[in-house]
């Protein structure tokens, strides 16, 4: 895992700005010589940041990019108590950032960490998580919550709306919808998912780690992803500032997170079901145990996805991969 130097976000900061930078302007801006410009540059690129060379110009960035960073999502949240209780952990590269959560020490804080790049973003199921540089949100945060894993069905749910509630609170939401369990999409393609990984501690409690991956400003080809995707760039065709959804995000999982220990999935239910994506489609749920095809009939109150088959039996799925069709 890699932080970037002093000196690299100054450079970050200036190109920001979105012109063209010689070696000799950027190296006035800092107080180091062309070289050393370069040689910052030169890492900066190894990072994965998407900074080109042009000829007799200088440097610029292929995309504005504006840094993850604490005292932006910080000055984004309110006053509150949730403020006090987060601890951050920023990388410029890093291979997970789920797994980094996995491996710090227990304590009482929420730790978040966020990357601008991932070199193993996990996806569910086993597959990769695609994480160019700079682009997307790739974020995870890791709560506590007062009871045994097996009472925190319906969590994968919860977490799905509480992302869908960020963009809202952003304006940020038109059109988009929940795909059971996790997903949420705009336009049949995939605008974010989320990797639940959970810990149970010997006192009753269990550590939840909830690793959220948003395509936000990401707008190239990306042919590494094998789905259909799109990002909130595509939705707004505007470049979304990727700390105030951070911060908005934080914000809506404390507060849904804390529903849901209260009470359950079942107070979600109707919110849930005005957003379903795939409710009266004919899908197929891939599990454990095998394939099941049938119509979508919507959720129950445990947030389980309820199937009808072609012979009119209803199946009740607790967890699965789904996809439209047969
Ligand atoms: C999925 O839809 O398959 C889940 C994708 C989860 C990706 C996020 S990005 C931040 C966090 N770190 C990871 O390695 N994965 C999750």
């Amino acid at each position: 895992m890699k932080q970037f130097n002093a000196r690299q976000i100054k450079i970050l900061q200036e190109l920001a700005k979105g012109q063209c930078l010689s070696g000799a302007e950027l190296g006035n801006a800092l107080g180091v010589s062309r070289t050393a410009i370069w040689k910052h540059i030169k890492q900066l690129a190894e990072l994965g940041v998407p900074v080109c060379s042009l000829p007799q110009k200088g440097y610029q960035l292929s995309l504005p990019i504006h840094l993850l960073n604490e005292a932006c999502i910080l000055s984004a949240l309110p006053v509150s108590s949730l403020k006090s209780e987060l601890q951050f952990h920023f990388f410029a590269s890093i291979d997970s950032t789920n797994r980094f959560l996995k491996n710090i020490p227990s304590d009482r804080y929420i730790h978040v960490c966020c990357a601008e790049t991932q070199t193993e973003g996990r996806g569910r199921f086993g597959r990769h998580w695609h994480s160019p540089f700079g682009e997307n949100i790739y974020c995870s945060s890791r709560w506590h919550f007062f009871c045994d894993p097996s009472q925190l069905s319906g969590l994968s749910l919860t977490v799905s709306l509480a992302i869908y509630a960020a963009l809202k609170s952003l304006n940020l939401h038109s059109g988009i919808q929940v795909k059971w369990p996790n997903d949420l999409l705009w336009q049949d393609k995939k605008l974010s998912g989320c990797l639940i990984e959970m810990n149970a501690e010997s006192n009753g409690m269990t550590e939840v780690i909830i690793g959220i991956g948003i395509n936000v400003n990401a707008t190239g080809q990306h042919k590494a992803i094998q789905q259909p995707w799109c990002s909130l760039y595509d939705i707004t065709s505007a470049i979304q500032d990727r700390n105030a959804i951070v911060a908005s995000l934080l914000l809506s999982l404390d507060n849904y997170l804390k529903r849901f220990s209260n009470s359950g999935f079942q107070p979600f239910l109707q919110e849930w079901n005005q957003l379903d994506y795939l409710k009266g489609k004919q899908v197929t749920v891939n599990n454990h145990s095998g394939n099941i095809q049938g119509m979508a009939q919507g959720i129950n109150e445990q947030g389980q996805l309820v199937l009808k088959d072609a012979f009119g039996h209803t199946h009740v799925m607790s967890s699965g991969d789904t996809t439209l069709g047969i």
